[in-house]
């Protein structure tokens, strides 16, 4: 199929490439012309694993081609996907602007009969704006062309992107035209080896409320976890312990139930927020919703306050040794990460940090920690302890989970680690000669 991706984002890059990988003829199309000049020699704009390998692949195989003329290339195409981003409003609802200027402009140029899927995350109703500015312009044209519009949300995690839209759980595809549906199914059939089980059809509506809904639940797991981990340390328990023990039921299950410092990235706090805010719209106050988030902001500053507790609120003198910044490991999106609130609160309280990540030191360095003169950084785990009071571990990449404990005890002033992320076994680091300090467990 001829396929036009609008957005270059995570989304839109992501499926656009993935898609392309499928055999398809596959157009992404941004605004922006450095970035679209830079994915047109294979310069990827964000870390993902495998990500780069397979654009390269694409444009060399002539599958995938970048552009900023949405024009030119819907003259050619079966199916537009919309996949710019809808920032959170100042309200906490999605700033639809950006996706009701690309339905105008379909509206502006389409010639034939198209398919446009709403691939971003968008509020239930959102569907139907869309097809109501695309139909304006076409009315401003004198033009009656068919089109329809479909919701396909997008579930893909970061980090794990690739493997995640080429091996499905599940596609969701809401649509009220059977014509559509059929065209949706044919477009996904390859990722789907052994049965088309997995691509779930319904309503728009529906579709549209899934993808807030398992963002919703997901968060409400992470929230549920760490209040029981708070709990736990208050009743002498151990969160790692009771975790296994209420994994074990197949209702509950393992997946999403890990203690921590709290949820990031780009999807859970404002999709959480933006459910919160839609419900209000409709009259009714999302009680559960708004204790997610309540528990997820308290729960960021969960470490911050051990450390205090640890040194006291005075901490100029001291030094913090932090492993990762990240919002998760295998990314550098630091968007809403823990690390961000912990490191600000050191700081201000007179402490000097000192960081290493794998992936995110320019974007804290240049962006989200930006003119923090007393937070420096480094380019291995180890260097960042010399000197250092504590070691703060904040995101769990693979290469913080074995670490020399002798080295990790001799470059640090005190051998005292502050685990946000709950890495290591305590009796071994008390054995070692730690105090070790973790969440839900005193
Ligand atoms: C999420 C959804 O998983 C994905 O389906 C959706 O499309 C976008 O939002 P992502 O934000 O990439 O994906 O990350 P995810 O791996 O889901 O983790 C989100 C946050 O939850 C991270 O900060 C992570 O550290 C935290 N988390 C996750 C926990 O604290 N505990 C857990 O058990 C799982």
């Amino acid at each position: 199929m001829n396929l036009t991706v609008i957005g270059t984002g995570y989304v839109g890059l992501v499926s656009g490439t993935c898609f392309a990988e499928m055999g398809n003829r596959v157009t992404c199309i941004d605004v922006d012309e450095k970035k679209i000049k830079g994915l047109k020699e294979g310069i990827i704009p964000i870390y993902e694993p495998g990500l780069e390998a397979m654009v390269k692949r694409n444009i060399e195989g002539e599958t995938l081609h970048f552009s900023t003329d949405l024009g030119e290339h819907l003259k050619k195409c079966d199916i537009a996907f919309i996949a710019v981003g809808t920032p959170m409003g100042d309200d906490g609802s999605a700033d639809l602007q950006y996706v009701l200027q690309v339905a105008k402009e379909i509206g502006q140029h389409m010639q034939h009969s198209l398919i446009i899927v709403d691939k971003s995350t968008v509020p239930v109703g959102t569907a139907d704006k869309v097809r109501q500015a695309i139909q304006n312009e076409l009315e401003k044209r004198k033009l009656n062309i068919e089109f329809h519009v479909v919701s396909n949300p997008e579930f893909l995690k970061e980090g794990d992107a690739i493997s995640d839209f080429m091996k499905p759980d599940r596609v969701v595809v809401g649509s009220d035209d059977e014509s559509a549906t059929k065209k949706m199914r044919t477009l996904y059939s390859p990722f789907f080896r052994s049965s088309m089980d997995r691509l779930i059809t319904m309503d728009v509506r529906s579709a549209e409320m899934t993808k807030y809904v398992a963002n919703a639940m997901l968060a409400t797991k992470i929230s549920f976890m760490n209040e029981v981990a708070n709990i736990c340390e208050l009743v002498g328990a151990d969160v790692n312990k009771v975790r296994i023990g209420i994994g074990s039921d197949s209702r509950i299950g393992y997946s999403f139930i890990y203690p921590g410092s709290g949820y990031g990235g780009s999807c859970f706090p404002k999709d959480v927020k933006a459910l919160k805010r839609t419900a209000q719209e409709h009259g009714y106050t999302a009680d559960l919703i708004s204790a997610v988030e309540d528990v997820n902001d308290r729960q960021k500053m969960v470490i911050a306050k051990k450390v205090v507790d640890r040194f006291g609120a005075d901490l100029t003198g001291k030094t913090f040794a932090i492993w990762g910044l990240a919002f998760k490991p295998q990314t550098d999106d630091m968007r809403e990460a823990p690390a961000i609130y912990i490191i600000k609160d050191l700081v201000e309280r007179g402490a000097k940090v000192q960081a290493y990540d794998p992936k995110a030191m320019d974007e804290a360095q240049h962006f989200y920690l930006k003119d923090l003169p007393a937070v420096s950084y480094y380019h291995s785990k180890y260097e960042t302890l010399q000197g250092a009071d504590a070691m703060i571990l904040l995101t769990e990449w693979k290469e913080f989970r074995s670490p020399d404990f002798e080295e990790l005890k001799q470059q640090l002033n005190t051998p005292i680690v502050f685990d946000g992320r709950n890495q290591y076994n305590d009796q071994m680091m008390q054995d070692l000669g730690f105090e070790y300090f973790q969440i839900g467990k005193k």
